[in-house]
């Protein structure tokens, strides 16, 4: 694992972007695994006014979010598909048909579901995964369990992740209980993972991930198998990875 240990929120993001363009400079096809949340808006920020400079384009990009709220619409503007248009694709050339959200409005879940993993498979599997991670290990939804969930599938999101969560919604009540979000095999079959981290409050997270077993009840944890994963945070999350002593 390679890992960055970046001053700030915004060397983190810089960081990323970095590496993110890399990719699509490199393999201008290349298949993007993309995330919502407030870790990589500066990573999208980034890569938005590099566009605008002419650096990098995203003409022949595809990309594949990991996850959407179930129950919104695209346009409702608490929808992951909605944050991606805002905060990235509508400022980018990328040609709409090569973005792909899991439809959270889908009313056959498990036919949408297949339909998702389908469309991975197609393009050829992921070729760089941006990841942020959640407070109790999570990444996409795939929520502390008893065993790695292999597809794509419906989650009942935790109090936890809710309570994350509800800062972006008018009340606690309007958070979704359920997601649809891509499995552990389509995200440890990325050929790369990027993975996202600032502040404190993810640190304990990030040690236990990285340093503790390889558990589902830390999805995160998987990632210690992956043959190429980049860890990319500020110093406040990578402070208990890099120099905490206590047992884990
Ligand atoms: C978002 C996603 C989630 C977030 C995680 C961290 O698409 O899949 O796993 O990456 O909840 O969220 P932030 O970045 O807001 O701390």
């Amino acid at each position: 694992m390679r890992i960055y240990e970046c001053a700030d929120y915004r060397a983190m993001s810089r960081q990323a972007a970095n590496i993110i363009s890399a990719e699509v400079i490199s393999k201008p096809d290349c298949v993007l695994g993309l995330a919502t949340g407030s870790s990589p808006v500066g990573a999208y920020e980034q890569l938005v006014e590099w566009y605008k400079k002419g650096d990098v384009s995203f003409k022949e990009t595809r990309t594949v979010n990991l996850d959407e709220y179930r129950g919104l619409a695209p346009d409702h503007e608490q929808s992951y598909r909605y944050f991606m248009q805002k905060n990235l694709f509508d400022h980018i050339d990328i040609n709409p048909e090569n973005t792909n959200v899991p439809n959270g409005l889908a009313e056959d879940v498990d036919a949408e579901c297949a339909r998702y993993d389908r469309v991975i498979e197609e393009l050829g599997g992921i070729d760089l995964q941006l990841l942020g991670m959640g407070h109790n290990g999570h990444i996409g939804f795939n929520e502390p369990a008893d065993s790695f969930p292999l597809g794509t599938h419906v989650v009942n999101l935790t109090e936890s992740t809710i309570d994350a969560n509800k800062r972006f919604f008018a009340s606690e009540a309007d958070v979704p209980r359920q997601a649809l979000t891509m499995g552990i095999r389509s995200i440890v079959l990325a050929r790369r993972v990027l993975v996202v981290v600032s502040g404190r409050d993810k640190a304990d997270i990030v040690r236990r991930a990285f340093l503790g077993p390889v558990t589902p009840q830390v999805p995160a944890s998987i990632l210690q198998l992956h043959p190429d994963v980049t860890l990319v945070g500020d110093r406040d999350a990578l402070s208990e990875l890099m120099r905490g002593g206590a047992a884990l």
